[in-house]
């Protein structure tokens, strides 16, 4: 698929997701939705890659949320067609093999922040602004953020931040465990790279049953998910990685992880 509205990049097992719309400040049409989810399905398939970065492009935005003059005049069927097209593609993001990093640059709001929800980790700068503001529109979040947001902060403070509509700062998404690092704006990218090199050199096969258990456990009850890590755990013992792992630990060398 030819993408319009993204650029993939790829290098050192890093593919690069940028979401080019600036004008709009990357805001979510459904043809973005469309070809992100395709980009996602794609990149799934290549063995060359070890780790995913999300951006935006520009220097304002992440992603200022779905796009609203798109939005305006859908109807109840045409809304019902969009909500599912945002829940798929984070769905696909959330079910992938791939680490998933967010790097916000600035707004990441509604669909933005909805889709930093369904990433692994979430780096952003000091001038990052977060928020679900869908109820100053007169509707309500539609890409899981009321699902989202009350798991990962609590209910408290994810109906403050949905009933008023209200914006916060990068500081206060990390206190209340939104976002996992901040940065100042300039050593943004700089720093995500290095979290994504980090990553993409381990074994691929553990990145993947790591982000998975975490994922798939919080939707399941405890014991089941014990049993799953314990299923998860002695299969690694059949990989080439946890060999390779082992044995350079002993030859004091660094592993050179095959994702076999
Ligand atoms: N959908 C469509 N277009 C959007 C958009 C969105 N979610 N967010 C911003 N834009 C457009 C603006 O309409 C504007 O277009 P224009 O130049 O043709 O007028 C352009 O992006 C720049 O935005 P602007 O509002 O002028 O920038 P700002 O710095 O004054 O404000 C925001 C930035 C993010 C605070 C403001 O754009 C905003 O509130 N956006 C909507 C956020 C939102 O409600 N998201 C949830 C949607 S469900």
């Amino acid at each position: 698929m030819a993408y319009k509205n993204i650029i993939i990049e790829k290098k050192d097992g890093i593919a690069t997701i940028k979401i080019n719309r600036p004008k709009v400040l990357n805001a979510l049409n459904k043809e973005t939705i469309i070809e992100l989810t395709d980009a996602v399905l794609t990149l799934e398939k290549d063995k060359k890659i070890n780790v995913v970065v999300v951006r935006g492009a520009g220097d304002k935005a992440f992603i200022a949320g779905a796009d609203i003059k798109e939005m305006k005049d859908m109807n109840v069927l045409e809304a019902k067609e969009f909500s599912e097209l945002g829940h798929n593609l984070l769905d696909k993001i959330r079910q992938s093999r791939l680490p998933f990093i967010a790097m916000i640059n600035g707004y990441a709001l509604g669909g933005g922040c909805e889709l930093l929800m369904a990433c692994d980790i979430t780096l952003a700068s000091k001038n990052a602004k977060l928020g679900q503001p869908e109820i100053n529109l007169g509707i309500s979040p539609g890409f899981c953020g009321t699902q989202c947001l009350p798991r990962l902060v609590g209910r408290a403070k994810a109906k403050e931040m949905m009933l008023t509509g209200d914006n916060i700062n990068a500081e206060e998404a990390k206190r209340i465990g939104l976002i996992n690092q901040v940065f100042e704006p300039e050593e943004l990218e700089e720093k995500t790279y290095e979290i994504a090199k980090k990553i993409a050199s381990k074994s691929p096969v553990q990145t993947n049953f790591i982000k998975s258990l975490v994922n798939k456990g919080a939707d399941i009850d405890m014991h089941s998910a014990c049993a799953l890590e314990v299923s998860y755990f002695s299969s690694g013992f059949g990989t080439e990685d946890q060999k390779e792992g082992m044995t350079a630990f002993l030859e004091k060398r660094k592993a050179n992880f095959k994702g076999k």
